[in-house]
């Protein structure tokens, strides 16, 4: 593999740093200086950044069916923590790569790795995200187009951006956003005078929810890279 790869899975640091550390030679190979982010590597060689020998880091990518009435924090408060439901070690070391409300229920991916939550939830990122709506009221005509232009929410300068709307039932839509605002789907619907009154997050990107209330599995390879923008 390239040094800068290396360097790159065995850090936290950015593209931009890790370049920066090869070129001033604060990385070694084998007892070596290489400036060459170019350079092959394996990881049975010696690799050290300023003296401290680096190690590949493994890190974790779930997801996540979550159940009503569950929080996503790592610690319980009025409702017990989603963490609950994962039985295996280091809990403390995960977050929540965009969190939802603790009465909507679905998919949420759970990582240690910073740099990949972060290249998810960015708003840059603008990872699609689609959500099974149940209203109070009927969907009046024009909601859809009204979304696909953005609405105006309270408190927010910004209209939201496009959003796709498909209509299921008179009372049940899917919201396709590609942003993450507070309460934002519940806000959106308030903003053409309908309330939600269940939500449930399907899919996240190109991956669709396939595990049971409470259950969970490990990302695959794959669908970890298929929202890294610099893993
Ligand atoms: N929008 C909301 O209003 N709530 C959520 O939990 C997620 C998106």
């Amino acid at each position: 593999m390239r040094l800068d790869k290396f360097v790159s899975k065995s850090t936290e640091l950015t593209k931009s740093e890790v370049f920066q550390c090869i070129k001033v030679g604060e990385i070694s190979v084998n007892d070596q200086i290489i400036t060459n982010e170019a350079a092959q590597v394996h990881e049975n060689n010696t690799i050290t950044l300023n003296g401290v020998t680096l190690k590949t880091r493994q890190f974790r990518y779930i997801l996540m069916h979550k159940p009503a009435n569950t929080i996503c924090s790592n610690i319980d408060e009025i409702y017990p923590s989603v963490f609950n439901y994962l039985d295996i070690e280091k809990i403390s070391e995960l977050h929540i790569a965009g969190r939802l409300d603790a009465d909507t229920t679905g998919m949420i991916l759970i990582t240690d790795n910073g740099r990949w939550s972060f290249s998810l939830t960015a708003p840059s990122s603008q990872c699609p995200k689609t959500y099974r709506v149940k209203l109070s009221k009927e969907l009046k005509t024009g909601v859809a187009a009204t979304f696909e232009k953005g609405v105006k929410l309270q408190g927010e300068q910004k209209l939201t951006l496009p959003a796709t709307l498909q209509q299921i039932t008179s009372t049940e839509a899917l919201l396709t956003i590609t942003e993450g605002k507070f309460h934002q789907v519940k806000r959106m619907f308030a903003s053409v005078g309908n309330r939600v009154v269940s939500l449930h997050r399907e899919k996240i990107g190109d991956i669709s929810l396939d595990v049971g209330v409470g259950q969970w599995r490990y990302l695959t390879d794959a669908e970890v890279q298929s929202f890294a923008t610099e893993t």
